[in-house]
């Protein structure tokens, strides 16, 4: 059987670092609100001119060195983001041309802070399908160009940053033995698209607009999306949380990725948690948290590994892998 193996993973933080204190200066809030809250104690923020694709493109090029792979090998492109450069052509050709990449597919995958479990498990049907060999998946945000810096309880929460896998197309013997994806589960709901929504857009206001979320609600359901999701994951593969190695959710809230380990008997130390670091960088938080857990030498070859995210949508959706 063909397997879709993450074979190197690289990232890229903007060298601008806001701290909560940073933030109070400006902003009616205090450190303390902030990391009672969500965890958060800083944020990386994009100078102006950094754009997404520059973000983007800085972590893929890691992510082609750790593979030790040859650019050219790369024949699809996904980019999961919500803050694109332009509202077209997509970030990912953007990203692509300064690869100087010019066959193959890229495209960008919208699904805000779920868009990267999106497009790793839309890259994994395309290499399982014979139809790309070698899938560079990024999620690349810069989420401070739509908050509203008037509205504290918003803007204290996201950051800047970008995080990319490159995915290969190998082929293994047995069902879960194997490295690679194993299953991935997506989900949508429309009924919640008013609960996180951008108050702007090309087809509505003509104008970019800002970021806007009912948190107590969003909260509410997240818990609940997330355990269903990963409920999946376990059921497709007969795992079960014990032989997870570690589990690497969207870094939204601390207190949403520990209540979300709690009910499922997931062990703190196997959370892999760098929103205290990063703040909620949507698309690029989960692969930025699997790349710090590469680059520090947790994640080992053979680890079982729990991606899961929840957002704006909602969306919602899982990918469990062997590294
Ligand atoms: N600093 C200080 N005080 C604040 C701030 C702030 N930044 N923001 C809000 N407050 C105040 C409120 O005004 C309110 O004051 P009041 O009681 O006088 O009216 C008080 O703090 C409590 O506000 P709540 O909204 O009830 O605070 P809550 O405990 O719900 O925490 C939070 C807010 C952190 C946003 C929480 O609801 C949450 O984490 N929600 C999930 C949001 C999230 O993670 N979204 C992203 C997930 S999806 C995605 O990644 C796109």
């Amino acid at each position: 059987v063909t397997r879709s193996v993450i074979v190197g993973s690289g990232s890229y933080l903007p060298k601008k670092i806001v701290t909560n204190e940073d933030l109070a200066k400006f902003v009616d809030t205090s450190d303390e609100w902030i990391r009672q809250r969500t965890g958060i104690e800083q944020r990386h923020i994009a100078e102006e001119g950094e754009f997404t694709s520059e973000l983007g493109y800085k972590a893929a090029i890691e992510a082609i060195k750790s593979a030790g792979i040859d650019a050219q090998e790369i024949d699809l492109i996904i980019c999961a983001t919500a803050t694109p450069d332009n509202t077209f052509p997509a970030t990912s050709v953007a990203i692509q041309n300064m690869l100087e990449i010019h066959h193959g597919a890229a495209f960008d995958l919208q699904a805000v802070c779920s868009g990267f479990v999106f497009a790793l498990s839309t890259a994994d049907m395309y290499l399982r399908c014979g139809k790309a060999k070698t899938a560079l998946v990024i999620g690349a945000e810069t989420f401070s160009r739509i908050l509203d810096f008037e509205d504290r309880t918003t803007c204290v929460l996201f950051g800047d940053g970008a995080g990319a896998v490159i995915l290969k197309a190998e082929e293994g013997e047995g069902e879960i033995s194997d490295r690679g994806i194993l299953t991935s589960h997506l989900r949508s709901d429309g009924r919640h698209k008013e609960k996180l929504f951008v108050d702007g857009g090309p087809s509505t206001t003509q104008t970019t607009g800002h970021l806007r979320m009912e948190g107590k609600e969003v909260f509410k359901h997240a818990v609940g999306m997330i355990t269903d999701v990963i409920t999946d994951a376990f059921k497709a593969t007969g795992m079960t949380a014990d032989d997870l190695d570690w589990f690497v959710p969207h870094q939204a809230n601390k207190r949403i990725i520990d209540a979300s380990a709690r009910k499922l008997n997931i062990a703190p130390e196997k959370v892999v948690m760098t929103v205290n670091l990063h703040g909620n960088t949507s698309a690029a938080s989960i692969p930025l948290a699997l790349d710090t857990a590469a680059k520090d030498g947790r994640l080992k070859k053979g680890d079982v590994i729990l991606l899961e995210a929840m957002g704006g949508g909602f969306t919602w959706g899982s990918v469990l892998l062997r590294w």
